[in-house]
Parts: C-alpha cells; structure tokens; sequence
C-alpha cells in the first residue's frame, strides 16, 4: 500500500504552522452533574506536537470525558485546559474546535444527504477553500484510507461500518488543525486497515509535526504510539501498555 503519498498530496497546500502545538491540562477535574465522583480528577499533562499518544484504561475510566474537555466540548469544573498559552475558558470555543482540532468520533457524525465525497470536501469549504480545490485534495485524503472512486459518491448509509469510519478519518483529515483527537478511531476496523490508519497518524505526527491522541482499546494501536497513557478511577498515569489495558 502506497496509501501514505496519497494522504500527503491531500495535504500538499497547507501551510505549516510554525509555531508549536501546545495543549496542557492543569489539575483538571470534570465531574458530571449529580455524579457522585469526577470522571476526570486533577490531572496535569503537557501534550506536544509532534508525538502520538494513546490513551488506555478500563471502561467509565474517564477517557472520552478528558477527550472531550480537550476538545472544548466541555469546560473543566475545575483547573483548565490551555492551547497556546491561552485558557480554553477565554477563547471562542466553537473557532477552536473548527481550526485547531480535528476530532475523530466513535459514532462516525457523517452527514447521511452528502455523498462520500462532499462530506470530504466540506470541512476545507467551511475554512474558505473553493470545491474546485477541495476535490482532488479529498480524493487523494480518501484513496489514502483505501475509499474507492466509485465508493466515493455513494451515500455513508451504502457503505460498510469500516468503510465509514475510515471516510470519518479521511474528513476529519481534511480540516487544517495540528490537533488530532480519536475516541476508537480503529474500532471498527479489520487489521490491515488498522495498520494503514496507525501508518497514516504516525506520519502525521512524525514529518508534520501534528499532535494526535487517541483513546484505544486495541493494544497493537498502543504500541505503536510514542507515549501511553493509562487512566484508572479519573487519573492519567504515563506506562507501559500491556495486556490488562484492554479491558
Ligand atoms: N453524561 C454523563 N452524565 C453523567 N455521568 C456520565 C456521563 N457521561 C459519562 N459519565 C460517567 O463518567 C465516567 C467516565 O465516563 P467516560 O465516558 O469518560 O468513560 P470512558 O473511559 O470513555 O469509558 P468507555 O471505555 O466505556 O468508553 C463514568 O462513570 C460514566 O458513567
Ligand atoms: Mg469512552
């Protein structure tokens, strides 16, 4: 598979930002209305550019939760999430979460009336990009992903579970952002897709210097990430990955 060249031409306008991502978690807490514990608990962590890292740890561990105060879904009860030196708290979140990060859902949040292709296109339209440039840059972001020509303009309804998740990786490609984050961006994938998928995150993050963190259950995922993370009871530890961590 040659699918990482593809993936670069989709990328080949794009400026590189010369500043360096810089995401840092201050003693964050989140704790869920009427919860009796926080799902998230105190945690400090400096994510830089650069590096994938992989999130691991056992269900209701607080995971998705920390992804999405990453995300600027949701603002810290307590402590606060800072990006370029900035508090989430006082910047616009909804700028935020269309250029700095590109997020990778479980539940894949394509549009079912746009064809593979325009649910591609569209993000690059959002940032101003004209469909004529749009086009080829999607179509090579989905070749990368192994999405064919003819897949390409169907609607996600006709294709497979795999297949649209991938398309969800490829669109979430598309958007500028230096931040990539992944809540089981491989969930559904066979292992050879999987491979490609790590391949294409890896790349990103080692020639362009993208930060990507994901949350995973598939320990190959792990081991191929520069930094684990484990998180129990609402704490992130660094570790080592092994076999308990996929439960
Ligand atoms: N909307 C919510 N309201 C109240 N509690 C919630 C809500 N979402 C999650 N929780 C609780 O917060 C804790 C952390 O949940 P979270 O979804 O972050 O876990 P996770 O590590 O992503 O788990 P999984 O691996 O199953 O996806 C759990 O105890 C969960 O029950
Ligand atoms: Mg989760």
């Amino acid at each position: 598979m040659s699918k990482i060249e593809d993936v670069e031409k989709g990328f080949y306008t794009w400026e590189r930002r010369e500043n360096m991502v810089n995401l840092a978690l201050k003693n964050v807490s989140y704790t869920y209305k009427n919860a009796p514990k926080p799902a998230v608990s105190g945690i400090s962590y400096q994510f830089e550019e650069g590096r994938v890292y992989a999130i691991v740890g056992p269900s209701g561990s607080g995971k998705s939760t920390l992804l999405s105060l990453l995300a600027g879904l949701d603002l810290p009860t307590d402590g606060e999430v800072v990006f370029d030196g900035e508090s989430l708290a006082g910047l616009n979140l909804d700028r935020y979460r269309r250029e700095s990060i590109s997020m990778i859902f479980q539940a894949f949040h394509l549009f079912p009336l746009l064809t593979v292709m325009e649910n591609v296109c569209f993000p690059m339209e959002l940032c101003g990009i004209t469909p004529k440039d749009a086009k080829p840059r999607a179509q090579a972001l989905l070749e990368g992903v192994g999405i064919t020509k003819e897949q390409m303009n169907r609607f996600p309804s006709k294709l497979s579970g795999g297949e649209r998740q991938r398309v969800a990786i490829a669109r979430s490609l598309a958007s500028s952002a230096k931040i990539i984050l992944g809540d089981e961006p491989t969930g559904n994938l066979d292992g050879a897709n999987t491979q490609n998928i790590i391949d294409i995150l890896c790349s990103l993050a080692h020639e362009k210097g993208y930060c990507v963190i994901i949350v995973t259950h598939d320990l190959e995922v792990a081991r191929a990430a520069d930094v684990a993370l484990r998180m129990r009871d609402g704490e992130l530890r660094e570790g080592i990955v092994s076999g308990e961590d996929s439960k």
